[in-house]
């Protein structure tokens, strides 16, 4: 290690960057698919009751040291993020929507009892390990940095009760358009037994703890040839959410989608969706879904569309929604008409062929002047 030196963030925080002996060799990024591979350098910060957040650093990636006993093992005090950056074809890299991630973060580890790091760190942490590491940031249309911001509780103790002391800390991995080879609908298994999340427990949150939960099903749903599974209410008559995405479903002049409560994700694909469909003059409905109410409306021919919201693919058309004795079918196995008009918008603002009105974009650097650290990468 070298070079070891300190970046001052708007006179609040300072960060210890240490600058690795070498750097990794990039992958193929046309190849990258979900999560394969990580940047060269992650943000670590440390909290411990008495002292608070204390020891910015960006540092190269690196396996941690952790106490056997550490609460996050044992007790699973464990919460993450996902949000993406973009390099634009100008040069431009731009952060979706940092400030929402930071406060769904604070409001998840509230929840989960652990000390949440200050919303203004989370987005500073990123944008600066993001603007060090813009050689990782694909730039083909689809393609992105994903960022993954995860708190843990890291005091060795056994006994179930709040950790004192937390580690938070963000990786980088570059992925590939998730649509590289064109837009197809996928299968959803409607899941008849298995629930994700119960009132009164984690489900508004990114514990890791409700991704656990979820693994027995996707796991069957996948061996069935299902992409992933759309999750019910625990009395099961009631639709929530699919594995890694809010859904959505078009009912002849509305779209309806479940009314955010405690065992829901709070996406933020999810309200940019929402924006977006009231501003092209649609009446979007968010109130508890119903099987029943859908099966009426498919039996009619008025379900014509459903889709999911999400980080990874942004806008996800739903061709089959699959129950243990029925199946819905929709649009022919095409694109869903609005779900693919989403996606575009989306997408275009995302890579700035359309103007951001909605203030949805953090800008980390332009083309010509960066705020680079300045480590000569
Ligand atoms: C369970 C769950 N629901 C919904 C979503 C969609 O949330 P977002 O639009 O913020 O990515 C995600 C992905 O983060 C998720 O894991």
């Amino acid at each position: 290690m070298k070079n070891d030196r300190t970046l001052q963030i708007k006179n609040k925080y300072e960060i210890q960057i240490t600058k690795a002996d070498s750097l990794k060799e990039l992958p193929d990024f046309n190849k990258l698919g979900f999560g394969q591979f990580f940047s060269d350098y992650m943000f670590v910060a440390e909290f411990e009751q008495g002292k608070g957040w204390y020891d910015f650093k960006i540092k190269p990636y690196a396996p941690f040291q952790m106490d056997p006993a550490a609460s996050v093992l044992h007790y699973g005090q464990a919460l993450f993020e996902g949000l993406k950056a973009f390099k634009r074809p100008n040069g431009e890299v731009v952060i979706f929507r940092p400030e929402f991630n930071a406060l769904r973060f604070k409001q998840g580890a509230e929840r989960l009892c652990m000390v949440p790091p200050p919303e203004d760190l989370f987005v500073q942490a990123i944008h600066e390990l993001v603007n060090l590491e813009n050689r990782w940031i694909p730039k083909d249309k689809g393609s992105a940095l994903y960022i993954r911001p995860t708190l843990i509780g890291t005091e060795g103790f056994l006994g179930v009760r709040p950790s004192r002391k937390y580690l938070f800390f963000v990786i980088l991995s570059p992925v590939g358009a998730y649509y590289s080879s064109g837009f197809k609908p996928v299968k959803i298994w409607v899941e008849e037994e298995f629930v994700r999340a119960a009132p009164g427990g984690l489900g508004q949150t990114k514990a890791a703890a409700n991704y656990v939960a979820s693994l027995k099903a996707a796991e069957l749903a996948k061996i069935n040839g299902y992409s992933q599974v759309l999750w019910l209410d625990v009395t099961h008559k009631y639709v929530e959410e699919v594995g890694t995405m809010n859904v959505f479903f078009v009912v002849g002049n509305k779209i309806l989608t479940p009314l955010l409560d405690d065992t829901i994700l709070p996406g933020g694909v999810r309200s940019c969706a929402i924006q977006l469909l009231k501003d092209w003059g649609y009446e979007v409905v968010e109130k508890k879904v119903s099987l029943a109410e859908l099966q009426d409306a498919y039996d009619k021919g008025l379900l014509t569309e459903a889709f999911g919201t999400g980080t990874a693919a942004v806008i996800t058309s739903i061709g089959d929604l699959s129950f243990t004795n029925k199946k819905w079918l929709f649009n022919e196995n095409e694109y869903g008409p609005i779900a693919k008009r989403l996606y575009e918008e989306i997408t275009a603002i995302q890579s700035g062929t359309k103007v951001d009105k909605y203030n949805w974009i953090h800008l980390v650097s332009n083309s010509n002047s960066t705020t680079s650290i300045g480590l000569g990468l």
